[in-house]
């Protein structure tokens, strides 16, 4: 298959990339800062919050605070995790564009990271879609593990197929494909999409593939092959699973940038500004940006 001519980038910076932070709760004017640079620097996609429990996340424990604070910029999707009923509520009191509920591949991982099983996440999700419907917003699905997990090891496609296939037909406008720990390579991961593209047409899957072992941007390229348009990144590479031990941050949206440049594909955001927002963002919390393109270009 041809490559997509044009690819919608999500930025994960200020929900996944924020979320395991360690250490003290980050600044909420630091996030809603964040959040306005991302807009600024092109992208339209932006998972600004997540209305989680605050015990099990105290990063994202200020989501109302950061979606009320953004000035928001109209062509520009505002989205957030919600697990549950309660944090759909508490979401859409927040204003926010777009939710996402999240599962998982792997039963264990369910387990750890919300609660329950697998089935049970499905069951739990019936209710927040019949919500949102009737709130006119739009729902992204998530799947956890979906290369392999950090309890089960090995993933089977199938069961990767079955529980993004149960959130399409649940009403998910997309499915957003996780390999949580970035344990993925090339060939598992064009194996996995042939596996899901037959239960989710391919224009509704989205790779959200985590750098741990630097095998992202190869994996990336292997699913735009496979007409996969919507890809997943955090500026300055932030991030991890909180209940992932381990699992580094999303693949960095400098290095997917890059990569779609060099392709010749369009993505209507900015390199440089994204370079800057990456220096500013991990310089707020006294480090370097993960992105090996960042410091490359930096050092011009
Ligand atoms: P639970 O303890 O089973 O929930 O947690 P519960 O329904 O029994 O409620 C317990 C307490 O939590 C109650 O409070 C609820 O009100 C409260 P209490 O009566 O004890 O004072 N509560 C909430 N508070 C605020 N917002 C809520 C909410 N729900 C319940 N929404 C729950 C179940 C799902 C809530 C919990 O496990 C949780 O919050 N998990 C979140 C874990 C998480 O955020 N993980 C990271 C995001 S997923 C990810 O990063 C992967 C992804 O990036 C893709 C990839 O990389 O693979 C998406
Ligand atoms: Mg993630």
């Amino acid at each position: 298959m041809a490559l997509p001519q044009r690819v919608r980038l999500v930025d994960m910076a200020p929900r996944d990339g924020l979320q395991n932070e360690p250490g003290e709760v980050v600044a909420t004017a630091v996030k809603v800062e964040l959040i306005e640079r991302l807009a600024r620097a092109g992208l339209t996609h932006i998972e600004a919050a997540s209305f989680v429990s605050p015990r099990w996340v105290p990063q994202m424990g200020d989501a109302r605070e950061v979606m009320l604070g953004i000035h928001r910029e109209s062509n520009v999707t505002y989205s957030a995790l919600t697990p549950n009923l309660k944090g759909l509520e508490n979401a859409l009191e927040a204003n926010v564009s777009e939710v996402a509920v999240f599962a998982a591949a792997s039963e264990a991982f369910s387990q750890k990271n919300i609660n329950c099983s697998i089935d049970e996440s499905l069951a739990r999700f019936e209710p927040v879609m019949a919500r949102a419907r009737q709130a006119n917003v739009r729902v992204r699905g998530y799947v956890s593990c979906v290369l392999g997990c950090p309890y089960e090891g090995d993933i089977a496609p199938a069961q990767v197929a079955r529980v993004a296939g149960a959130l399409y037909e649940m009403g998910c406008f997309e499915v957003s494909l996780g390999d949580t720990i970035g344990v993925g390579t090339p060939l598992k991961a064009r194996q996995m999409i042939d596996e899901v593209a037959k239960v989710v047409p391919v224009e509704h899957l989205a790779a959200h593939f985590h750098d741990t072992y630097g095998m992202a941007i190869a994996n990336l390229f292997a699913v735009l092959e496979q007409g996969v348009a919507v890809i997943d990144a955090s500026t300055g590479g932030l991030g991890g699973c909180p209940y992932a031990k381990g699992a580094s941050g999303n693949v960095a949206t400098e290095d997917v940038l890059y990569l779609l440049r060099g392709l010749g594909i369009e993505t209507g955001v900015n390199l440089e500004s994204i370079i800057e927002t990456g220096e500013w963002i991990t310089g707020q919390l006294g480090r370097a940006p993960a992105s090996k393109v960042a410091r490359a270009l930096e050092a011009h």
